[in-house]
């Protein structure tokens, strides 16, 4: 257990920006600053400390953090002893740099969060800035390891209270990424790649579904590459998924991303075709479809080889969805590699499809070899055509679900609900995900939010479904 002093009738406020991992971390940080006596608030204007988990995945991720940094310099011209702590990829990347930003008091990295409470702790006390990320982040330090291991565990029990999805919690099962993909900053900020135990998993499951969390989703940025070894026994992704499968509770199991690459992918599908609580779903990034890219790009695996291994996944688990993500514009990248890119697409037939402009991020291999070649325009034109090859495969495949009726796990009220005054206040516009992760809006009670709902659906567009509750709902 990790002690922290107690810090009573602070009002802090949160804000998370970038992708799971950081909503995951955000919820442990959370958890253990409420422990500590902090409470949480929904406004910046009482808050005594505003949190900020940043992402550097792309320079517009980190503009945006920067234009928030520059409202908060003006809010502590009126409120000077407000303290800003800064955690997240950013904080480890920019360091010193971003301690010295005139809004900020504390930086903490990714590997550092066990000190965070501790460190505001510090800036409440004595206002002094305090800088916490981790030298030389690539070498291995078991006690490092340690320390996060036991900070997750002692916080990583609440699925809910914390701004989470009701019903819905993250579970990492392994930190870092030993990849090195040309354009990505990820093992640049988060450190080498370090599974946790199965023992450590399956016991942070089971505390959430005491919690009454019904899914969980495994976290890890080359999930499938999970491998654990204790004694005689190799423990992969399929293990865990059959081990968390039998907590009772647990209704739904995800894991999210998977690499693409053959190691233990049959022994996961077949999990999945088994398991009626491993969901249908996969989210496997091919970043390209042009070989000299992916090569470029440090990936292991042609765009043939890709496409074989959605094959497989639609042969072992029929009704599969999958999801993809591709980077446009990488260096040197030609309309030839780009259209190789769209006929991947085409090929593919992805549900959903995750697609961003290349952008080049300081102390990769990608920025240190190549000039970022490929102009802006030609990025955004890419962009917006893969868009829109993926926007019609989606509608297509949304079609399908007119009529049928799907079971959802319902997440709360959609945010579009306020717009929509016809509805009454006993039966808003709900948002939920059916197991193949597809989006549900229909009309319904409040108290569904984190309970499974039946819906009827009766129109679709290419990334939603629209419908009405089932007549008898099955509540859990
Ligand atoms: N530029 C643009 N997109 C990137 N991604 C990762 N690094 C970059 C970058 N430098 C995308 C990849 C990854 C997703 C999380 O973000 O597609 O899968
Ligand atoms: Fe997540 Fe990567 Fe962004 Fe860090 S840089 S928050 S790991 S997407």
């Amino acid at each position: 257990m990790v002690i922290l002093a107690p810090m009573p009738g602070h009002k802090v406020h949160i804000k998370c920006f970038g992708c799971q991992m950081n909503k995951l971390d955000t919820a442990l940080v959370t958890t253990a600053l409420m422990d500590a006596g902090f409470s949480l608030t929904a406004g910046v204007k009482d808050a005594d400390v505003v949190l900020i988990n940043t992402c550097s995945v792309r320079e517009h991720a980190e503009a945006r953090v920067l234009s928030h940094l520059g409202h908060l310099k003006h809010l502590k011209r009126q409120k000077p002893n407000l303290i800003v702590a800064v955690m997240g990829c950013m904080a480890q990347r920019l360091g010193d740099k971003l301690l010295a930003h005139e809004a900020v008091n504390v930086v903490c990295g990714p590997t550092e969060i066990p000190r965070l409470v501790d460190l505001i702790g510090e800036a409440l006390e004595r206002n002094a800035k305090q800088l916490a990320i981790t030298p030389e982040i690539r070498r291995e330090n078991e006690s490092h390891s340690a320390s996060l291991e036991r900070f997750e565990s002692a916080y990583g029990r609440d699925g809910v209270d914390d701004g989470s999805v009701p019903g819905q919690a993250f579970v990492r099962v392994m930190r870092g990424c030993n990849n090195f993909c040309t354009y990505c900053i990820v093992p640049h900020v988060r450190g080498p790649e370090v599974c946790r135990s199965p023992q450590a998993i399956v016991e942070q499951v089971r505390k959430l579904a005491e919690q009454r969390v019904k899914q969980v989703t495994f976290l890890g940025q080359t999930v499938n590459a999970y491998k654990y070894r204790a004694g005689e026994k190799t423990y992969c992704l399929a293990d865990l998924l059959s081990l968390a499968s039998q907590v009772e509770g647990i209704e739904w199991l995800r894991f999210v991303t998977s690499y693409p690459s053959a190691e233990y992918y049959d022994e996961i599908l077949a999990v999945m075709a088994s398991s009626e609580k491993v969901c249908p779903y996969l989210h496997i990034p091919a970043q390209s479809g042009s070989d000299r890219v992916l090569h470029a790009m440090n990936r292991h695996y042609t765009a043939a080889q890709y496409l074989e291994l959605l094959n497989r996944a639609r042969d072992a688990v029929p009704g599969i969805a999958l999801a993809g993500d591709f980077i446009v514009g990488f260096p040197g990248e030609t309309d030839e590699d780009f259209e190789a890119t769209v006929k991947l697409v085409r090929q593919a037939q992805y549900r959903n499809c995750f697609i961003f402009k290349y952008s080049p991020r300081p102390g990769t291999a990608a920025d240190r070899w190549h000039q970022d070649s490929v102009p802006a325009e030609v990025k955004q034109r890419r962009n917006v055509e893969l868009l829109a090859v993926q926007e019609q495969i989606s509608d297509v495949l949304s079609r399908q679900f007119q009529g049928q009726t799907v079971r959802v796990l319902v997440e709360g009220p959609s945010k579009k609900a306020h717009v929509n005054p016809t509805d009454g206040a006993d039966n808003p516009q709900l948002v939920g995900r059916t197991s193949g992760d597809h989006i549900v809006v229909f009309n319904g009670p409040l108290s569904l939010a984190g309970r499974f709902a039946d819906v009827h659906i009766t129109r679709t567009s290419p990334l939603t479904l629209f419908g009405t509750l089932a007549p008898a709902p099955a509540l859990r």
